[in-house]
């Protein structure tokens, strides 16, 4: 499996936001709409193999994430606007403590990003995608990798703490500093490139 957690600082955790505004009044969450895609869609098909978590903690429900699940998803289309509209109807039901099921492949929860690394941390070697990291090419990738990637902002410094408690492998995909949803897409490269 190929994870992947991207942290979205201001991105909203409830679903009143507008599907043409979501650059703006829904937090940057544009940013995660983009990772969906760079995380699943392959030109006529969906990386099955793969796991998202968006870790929304903007506005006032603030934290939750909404899961991905490769294999089980359903109605995911490349454009941004229906992405968008099936977070803003996770967004819309009711969750306590438990992560319920939005539609097929997408869960809601209340879990924060120490919930998420910490329960990830059990299923696959933690990986903080970052400028200064170790180049990926010089880097063996391990199974199950479980890839951490920050949105327009850096983590803050006690989310990079609770990270780094983890011990994570510190990795880098080249000598700029790159969108979130690209370096996904270098990552994966690197993996099918040794993997098919
Ligand atoms: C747009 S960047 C974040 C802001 C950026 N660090 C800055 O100061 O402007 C989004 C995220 O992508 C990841 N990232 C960006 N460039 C990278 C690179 N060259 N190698 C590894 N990760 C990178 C990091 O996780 C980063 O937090």
């Amino acid at each position: 499996m190929r994870y992947f957690v991207i942290v979205g600082h201001k991105a909203v955790t409830t679903g009143d936001f507008r599907l043409d505004d979501i650059a703006g009044g829904a937090g940057r969450l544009d940013i995660l709409v983009r990772c969906v895609n760079s995380a699943f869609f392959l030109s006529h098909e969906i990386r099955r193999d793969t796991e998202l978590f968006l870790v929304l903690q903007g506005g006032c429900d603030a934290p939750k994430t909404v899961r991905f699940a490769g294999d089980e998803l359903r109605y995911l289309n490349p454009d941004e606007r229906s992405t968008s509209s099936l977070i803003r109807n996770a967004l819309l039901k009711k969750v306590d403590n438990k992560e319920i099921r939005s539609s097929p492949g997408i869960y809601v929860s209340r879990s924060s990003f120490e919930n998420v690394i910490a329960a990830l941390s059990e299923r696959g070697k933690l990986i903080y995608l970052k400028e200064d990291g170790t180049d990926v090419r010089d880097c063996i990738l391990p199974q199950d990798p479980v890839f951490v990637i920050s949105d327009n902002t850096d983590l803050t410094e006690e989310e990079e703490l609770f990270l780094l408690r983890h011990d994570p492998e510190k990795i880098s995909v080249g000598p700029f500093s790159l969108h979130a949803d690209h370096c996904m897409i270098l990552v994966h490269n690197e993996i099918d490139r040794t993997s098919s």
